[in-house]
């Protein structure tokens, strides 16, 4: 993989995207997709943001290997339908420090594996895996934990459906502050209110529930343990 990474960013786009990601996601269409948006996502957050282009490729990569760790739970925890156990969570959780690992084994992966580790991390402590808060989370991560929360809420599970975008964004809306760095999420919004309307929502969210105003966020974000 050594130097494999060193790409422009404005390459970053269309069927470039779709390669990379399949060479970084492997076989699963799912998790291919995902991918795909997080990228999206995160860089339309780094563009709102005004962000330089050195950060913006960190974000990229970042947002690119976020989950390269997750190969570390299977399937059948992944998919789980009922409450995971304690030790199903922390099983779940070492895909964060995994993913830092295998960051830090590559030249250029290595500016991204804060990006990779703390993605998970929330801005009032209570995320994992170091219980970092606020400015100590750093901010490619936090950028990150933007666009995949909105990502995994607006995305159908085996066990839930989707909400709507305006049902997620109401739900982040009150993780602003406990589990959302503001700014990232207010750039959020502002790239979304940008693109909405161009974009093929089908293609992007897939079926979407009838409600989720009042979901609790641990039934509906995986790799999210309850901050309660
Ligand atoms: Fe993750």
């Amino acid at each position: 993989m050594e130097g494999m990474l060193g790409w422009p960013l404005r390459a970053v786009s269309g069927e470039n995207l779709e390669m990379l990601v399949r060479t970084v996601a492997g076989d699963s269409a799912e998790r291919v997709q995902h991918t795909s948006r997080v990228v999206r996502y995160s860089l339309g957050i780094a563009s709102e943001m005004g962000l330089g282009s050195e950060q913006a490729r960190i974000i990229c990569l970042g947002a690119l290997f976020h989950d390269i760790g997750a190969h570390v739970i299977p399937p059948e925890i992944e998919n789980k339908p009922t409450t995971l156990t304690q030790a199903e969570w922390r099983l779940v959780e070492t895909h964060t420090e995994w993913g830092f690992e295998f960051a830090l084994r590559d030249s250029e992966m290595r500016e991204a594996s804060g990006a990779i580790r703390y993605h998970h991390e929330w801005v009032d402590g209570s995320g994992y895996p170091d219980n970092l808060k606020g400015d100590e989370i750093p901010l490619e991560a936090r950028v990150i934990a933007v666009a995949d929360m909105y990502d995994a809420i607006t995305t159908p599970r085996p066990y839930r459906s989707a909400l709507s975008e305006e049902d997620a964004l109401l739900l982040m809306q009150v993780e602003v502050g406990t589990h959302l760095d503001a700014a990232c999420f207010s750039a959020f919004q502002a790239y979304r209110e940008k693109i909405s309307g161009i974009e093929n929502e089908s293609d992007l969210s897939g079926e979407t529930g009838e409600n989720g105003r009042g979901e609790d966020l641990a039934k509906v974000l995986p790799f999210s343990r309850s901050s309660s």
